[in-house]
This record gives C-alpha cells, sequence and structure tokens, in this order.
C-alpha cells in the first residue's frame, strides 16, 4: 500500500508538469474555454462537472423545448447490443473531429455529393447509424424541427458510455447544436488520426480539435469497448519485426485474423473485459496487450505514459475524466442558427434535391 502511494505520488507529481504544457502543433482552430480543472487527478468529488459549454451549448437546452428529449435518446441507445453501444461512442468522435459536431458524418451520398464523410477510408466499420435515426423519427413525431442530429449523436455517445460502464459514467452532455450541411470524404484523413500515428502526431491532432493530451490520454479508453478490423493493426501481427506487442495476444490475434476467404475479420479491442467501457484499456497498454501502435504510442512519452498510470490505478478519476473530455470534444466547432440548420432526417439536408 505504502509502495503503491509512492508510485502515485510520483505520478502527480509527473502530472504536474504535463497539465501546463500548452498547446502542441500550433494554431488551434477552436480553442476551449478556460478549464477550472486542468490538473489531473482532481481531488475525488462528485461525478462530472463539465468543462464550461461552448457558447450557445447548455445542459438541459431540451427541457422546455422538447421535454423529454434526451430520455427519447436513452431509450434508444438502451435497447442497442453492446457492439453498436460501441460504435456510437466512436460515431461522436468522427462526428466532432471532422468539421465539427455537426452531424456532417451522417450525411449519406447524393447525386449532388457522392463522397461524405461516411464513405471516407477511417469510416471503417462506423456503426449505429440506425440507432440515431430511430431517436430522430420520434422526435420529429413530438417535436418537429426542434431536436438536432449532432446533439442526438452527442446524447447517445454520452448515453452509450453511461450503459457500458454500468452507469459508472455518468455525466451531463451541454446540447443547442446545429447541424452542418456539408460532408466530404476527403476531410476524414486529414482529421481522424490513424492507427499507426505517433504520439506526436496524436497530440498534434487532438490539440487541433482544442483536446489537450490529458484529454487525448483519457478519450483513449474507449478502445475498451467494441472492434476492429484486422486490417487496422495487421503490420503490428507476426513476422512484424518492429511490434512491441505481447507476443501470446500477437499469436491469438494472428490466428483470429486468419480467414480462409481472405475476409477483413474483426476482433474486440479489449481482449479481456471487450463489452466494459473501464480502465481495463490502461492496464492493456502497460502490458502491451493493445491492437493499434497510437494505443502503444502512449508508453512512449512521459506525460502520456504518466496519465496512463495514472488511469490504471485511479479508475474513478478517469471515469471522472472521460466525462469532462467528451464534453470538451462535444464543443468542437459547433454550429449555430447563423450557419446551420435542424436536419427533418439526418442522412439528408432539408430543401437540398438529393
Ligand atoms: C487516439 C486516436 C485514435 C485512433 C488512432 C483510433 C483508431 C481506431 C481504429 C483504427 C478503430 C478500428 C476501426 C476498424 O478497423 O473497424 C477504432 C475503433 C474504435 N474507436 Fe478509436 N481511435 C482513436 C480515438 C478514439 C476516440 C477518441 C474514441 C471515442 C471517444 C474512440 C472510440 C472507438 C471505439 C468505441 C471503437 C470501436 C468501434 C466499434 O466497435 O464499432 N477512438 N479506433
Ligand atoms: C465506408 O467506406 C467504404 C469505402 O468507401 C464503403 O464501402 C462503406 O460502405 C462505408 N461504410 C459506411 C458505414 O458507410
Ligand atoms: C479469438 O477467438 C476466440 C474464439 O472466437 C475468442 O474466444 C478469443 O477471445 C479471441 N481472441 C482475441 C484476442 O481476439
Ligand atoms: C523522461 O523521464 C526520464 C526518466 O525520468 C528522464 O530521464 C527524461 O529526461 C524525461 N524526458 C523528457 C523529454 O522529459
Amino acid at each position: 500500500m505504502a509502495a503503491k502511494l509512492a508510485v502515485l505520488a510520483v505520478v502527480l507529481a509527473l502530472l504536474g508538469s504535463a497539465s501546463c504544457q500548452s498547446g502542441y502543433g500550433g494554431g488551434s482552430p477552436n480553442p476551449s474555454p478556460p478549464s477550472p480543472t486542468t490538473t489531473y487527478p482532481p481531488a475525488p468529488s462528485p461525478p462530472a462537472s463539465p468543462t464550461p459549454p461552448a457558447s450557445g451549448l447548455k445542459v438541459g437546452y431540451y427541457d422546455d423545448k422538447c421535454p423529454g428529449a434526451e430520455a427519447v435518446v436513452r431509450d434508444a441507445v438502451r435497447v442497442a447490443d453492446a457492439g453498436i453501444k460501441a460504435g456510437l461512442v466512436r460515431l461522436f468522435f468522427h462526428d466532432c473531429f471532422v468539421r465539427g459536431c455537426d452531424a456532417s458524418v451522417l450525411l449519406k451520398p447524393t447525386d449532388a455529393n457522392p463522397q461524405p464523410e461516411m464513405l471516407g477510408i477511417p469510416n471503417l466499420s462506423l456503426r449505429g447509424f440506425e440507432v440515431i435515426d430511430a431517436a430522430k423519427s420520434v422526435l420529429e413525431a413530438r417535436c418537429p424541427g426542434v431536436v438536432s442530429c449532432a446533439d442526438i449523436v452527442a446524447f447517445a455517445g454520452r448515453d452509450a458510455s453511461y450503459f457500458l460502464s454500468n452507469g459508472a459514467i455518468a455525466f451531463a452532455m451541454p446540447a443547442g447544436r446545429y447541424d452542418g450541411d456539408v460532408s466530404l470524404a476527403s476531410e476524414t484523413i486529414p482529421n481522424l488520426p490513424p492507427p499507426f500515428a505517433d504520439v506526436t502526431r496524436l497530440k498534434a491532432m487532438f490539440a487541433a480539435k482544442g483536446l489537450d493530451t490529458v484529454d487525448m490520454v483519457a478519450l483513449s479508453g474507449a478502445h475498451s469497448i467494441g472492434r476492429s478490423h484486422c486490417s487496422s493493426f495487421s503490420d503490428r501481427l507476426p513476422p512484424s519485426a518492429t511490434s512491441d506487442m505481447d507476443p501470446t495476444l500477437a499469436a491469438e490475434l494472428k490466428a483470429n485474423c486468419t480467414s480462409a476467404t481472405g475476409a477483413d475479420n474483426t476482433v474486440s479491442q479489449d481482449y479481456r473485459t471487450p463489452d466494459q467501457l473501464d480502465s481495463q484499456y490502461y492496464m492493456n497498454v502497460i502490458s502491451r496487450k493493445v491492437l493499434f501502435a497510437s494505443d502503444a504510442a502512449l508508453l512512449k512519452s512521459n506525460d502520456t505514459r504518466a496519465l496512463v498510470y495514472a488511469a490504471a490505478m485511479a479508475p474513478k478519476v478517469w471515469q471522472n475524466k472521460f466525462g469532462e473530455a467528451m464534453v470538451k470534444m462535444g464543443n468542437t466547432e459547433v454550429k449555430t442558427a447563423a450557419n446551420g440548420e435542424i436536419r427533418k432526417v439526418c442522412g439528408f439536408v432539408n430543401n437540398k434535391p438529393y
């Protein structure tokens, strides 16, 4: 116990310096509002004190505009299976990182726009669209033209986190986002980090969205749920000469990725608790039992390594931080009535030919 506390003290000291660093990789197009809780871990305190919302967003935004709106989304998420729930957490991330949290990820191909985001290469295995559509159709019947698809994506990501953590990750999600009308496959690769990204690149790509290293490491814990296609990490399997993946896991993945038909199989992100959003991810990083080079990279710089150990040792602190970082991610380049709309159907913009 004393030894554990000593390690924690070292980790806290490291974090003190890490959290004072400013943004990486140059300009940040969407600086987040100053947060009163930039130290991590914060004192053990009541759950979920969210970062101040971006301009215009507010907790309980639909309370008077469409009472029960958040409950409609939660009910739609509740009945989805664990894999779809994981997909909803990822959908929110992909939406926010490409053109801001504006539901651009939901727009389907049309004659006018044959290559939307959902056809970009990093979209591989995006799932959960039908949950968003189900919630939207109930909400349109109840309060037509009121609840944006961007907010439904944000609520669904929050609710999926809640269910997959058995209620341990519970936080309020500010709302009031409008939906965008531009969606381009060509914008996915420049904005979404690839699975082979090193730590410098990861920091820079998150900083470009107003998210710091603490947020980045906390959000990476989402790789404790869901699945991946083998093609996303096959370069790390035997006979790779450079991979630092645990050899036992690598051999097992190699077997599970072998397919007689040449199909791109899928495997669980977290070999131990695949359907739980939990801090097991950080144990996996430490024991080198993670799929992507971008996961393994978190051990390769002092600040991210300290954050990985802190999250592994103090799951509650990580759970709170995860919620805060989701809220902060939800502030990314949010649209307003001036440059957005409330879509009638989430797959298509209003009043445009398609
Ligand atoms: C740090 C940079 C990140 C990289 C490089 C990355 C990359 C990936 C890749 C390659 C996959 C597998 C896709 C496939 O082959 O099927 C994946 C899955 C997933 N990612 Fe990430 N990701 C990152 C951050 C995040 C963040 C911030 C979140 C959410 C907060 C997230 C949530 C997920 C989830 C839940 C899955 C599983 C999805 C499913 O089962 O449908 N990831 N990620
Ligand atoms: C993702 O993109 C691929 C390739 O462009 C496409 O075949 C696939 O249908 C897309 N996936 C989704 C969920 O839209
Ligand atoms: C490999 O597949 C087996 C059989 O489906 C499964 O039990 C095991 O968890 C998988 N292992 C990994 C690491 O994906
Ligand atoms: C990382 O930590 C090690 C050991 O504490 C130290 O020697 C090294 O200078 C640190 N590197 C950086 C870039 O701070």
